[in-house]
């Protein structure tokens, strides 16, 4: 646990210059009488989010939660690796292109080739950072890049000035910076200050680090490195610790920190946006003097949205956003919270969005008040989609009486995914099984070039629905993952499911689908992998493998 000791940015005379070395594209609101000194929020769900195992979002799911970070509030989106493959080239651009607001960030190698790539593809945001990185650490460089220290300072130099003259807001990471000499991980961080990078992230690359000793480094990194940037941190959770230690790098003078939605990251994950915002918040008195701009009630939504698309689910006791975090169990703290909330309370479940869940809608309601709601809850679906959405709604709403917030959200996901990516769509599915005969399944689908039909067989109804859909579609492969989850409780819960498939020729795509029946939900996200795989082969295009970080 961080062992919390009296801030020291509110002492004298470091507060005063940390405050004027770092504030400089921060400028201090006033908060009452209070100066108030922003910590920058810098979300990297789409960068180092994605490189989770299993996760692989396409160009509009990552627009999709690009467009939930901006409406959280978020200060920096890290948009993709674009030099990774083609698809996050697209996406960083896509994202570039439409999304306002917050600043939007590309990561580059330090090879100019990577930079030029960085660059392109971030360069319509209104906005635009590059975030140049080499490991200083002697493992990584005797290890992986096969540098000499030497080396490593001429490639940081030379990435930095070639970002630089492309934009003015430059970021640099020493990878692997915890485990790195601290004076030589400084040397190297001088040179790209004086190359012109405005922020200097120090990254604890395999989450090794401990509070104490991790804002201790970030310290040394101001009492070293002369210039006016930003101090970044960001933390891997390997050892559970990476909240906690990017509070104790902002206790020590990190105005940025470095974060995903859900705690999404390589490995164990990244520091969870949602704690560090809401540990910032709430504990307005220990972090006397800071704020971050997020828009809390945003939370629980933003959370949602990236579990839903990412496939993974957010366990129920997590911090903040998990469906227990408002729940109370025992007698003891059920009536100590009907007298005072915050006999039990720390967070007011509205501040995060977690508040109860209203019914919104139900089998009577019409088209009008359909739209009317989405549009209320922040989800702009019109044309098409719209139409679509409101049928699957009118049939989830014959077979379940109370429609929430989170089925809307879970229905109108899936629409909107399907409309972009549709070939084949499911008109019919009849399912039989039990444990009298081998389950058989008859699918019958429309596509552009009219219906087709398939029956299959399988080991269960699942299995047999999923070997009816290869058959009439033609495209075969093997589902490496499959998961499912309710949307929200009670016997009628929508179910949702996520598949990932993998064809022969490499192409790994993520399909989700919900319905009432979770045999109708698995088939769905069958078909919308599918689909997937289908507009990937038109484009000729397969994912290819992440290069590094
Ligand atoms: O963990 C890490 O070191 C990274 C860098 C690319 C910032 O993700
Ligand atoms: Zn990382």
């Amino acid at each position: 646990m961080l062992v919390l000791r009296p801030p020291a940015f509110v002492a004298g005379g470091f507060f005063v210059a940390v405050f004027v070395l770092l504030s400089f594209c921060t400028p201090p609101d006033s908060e009452g009488d209070i100066e108030m000194d922003h910590v920058l929020i810098f979300d990297t769900t789409l960068r180092d989010g994605e490189q989770s195992p299993g996760i692989s979002l396409d160009v509009a799911e990552k627009l999709e939660i690009a467009d939930q970070l901006a409406r959280l509030g978020v200060d920096v989106i890290e948009a993709g690796f674009p030099i990774a493959s083609e698809g996050d080239f697209e996406s960083v651009e896509a994202i570039a292109k439409a999304v306002s607001g917050p600043v939007i960030c590309a990561l580059s190698r330090t090879g100019f080739k990577d930079v030029d790539r960085a660059w392109e593809a971030v360069r319509h945001a209104s906005k635009a950072r590059i975030h140049v990185f080499i490991a200083t650490s002697k493992i990584h460089m005797e290890k992986k890049l096969k540098m000499t220290p030497e080396q490593v300072k001429a490639e940081a130099s030379a990435a930095v000035a070639r970002a630089k003259s492309y934009t003015a807001d430059v970021e640099f990471s020493p990878e692997d910076g915890y485990r790195s000499d601290p004076d030589f991980m400084c040397e190297v961080c001088q040179i790209a200050v004086d190359n012109g990078a405005t922020t200097l992230n120090i990254p604890d690359t395999v989450g090794f680090a401990v509070p104490g000793d991790y804002g201790k480094l970030i310290q040394y990194v101001i009492d070293h490195v002369r210039g006016d940037y930003v101090v970044s941190t960001h933390c891997h959770d390997d050892l559970g610790l990476a909240v906690a230690n990017s509070l104790a790098g902002v206790e020590n003078g990190a105005r940025q920190v470095e974060c995903a939605m859900n705690g999404l990251g390589e490995r164990a994950g990244n520091a969870a946006l949602e704690e560090v915002v809401m540990a910032i918040k709430t504990r307005s008195d220990y972090f006397a003097g800071l704020d971050v701009n997020v828009r809390s009630e945003e939370l629980a939504r933003t959370s949602r949205l990236v579990s839903r698309l990412t496939g993974y689910h957010v366990q129920f006791n997590k911090a903040v956003v998990g469906r227990n975090a408002f729940a109370h169990e025992s007698g003891i703290h059920q009536h100590g919270v009907l007298s005072d909330r915050q006999t039990y309370e720390i967070i007011d479940a509205n501040s995060v969005g977690q508040e109860a869940a209203q019914i919104v809608l139900g089998k009577h309601s019409g088209r009008h008040a359909f739209a009317d709601t989405l549009e209320k809850m922040g989800l702009h679906v019109q044309g098409d989609a719209l139409n679509a959405a409101f049928v699957r709604f009118k049939e989830l709403a014959d077979r379940k009486v109370e429609i929430g917030e989170a089925d809307l959200e879970a229905i109108v996901a899936e629409e909107l995914g399907t409309a972009i990516v549709h070939r084949f769509a499911i008109a019919e599915l009849e399912v039989h099984g039990g444990t009298a005969s081998k389950p058989t399944a008859r699918v019958v689908l429309t596509s552009p070039d009219g219906k087709v039909e398939a029956t299959g067989n399988g080991d269960g109804m699942i299995d047999a629905a999923v070997a009816a859909i290869s058959e009439a579609t033609g495209v075969h492969g093997k589902l490496s993952d499959f998961r499912v989850a309710s949307v929200t409780g009670g016997a009628d819960a929508l179910g949702s499911v996520v598949v990932q498939l993998e064809t022969d020729d490499g192409t790994k795509v993520t399909g989700r689908g919900v319905a009432t029946d979770v045999v109708e939900a698995s088939a769905r996200a069958y078909l919308n992998a599918v689909n997937k795989v289908v507009r990937m082969h038109e484009r000729g295009d397969t994912r290819e493998a992440v290069v590094g970080p």
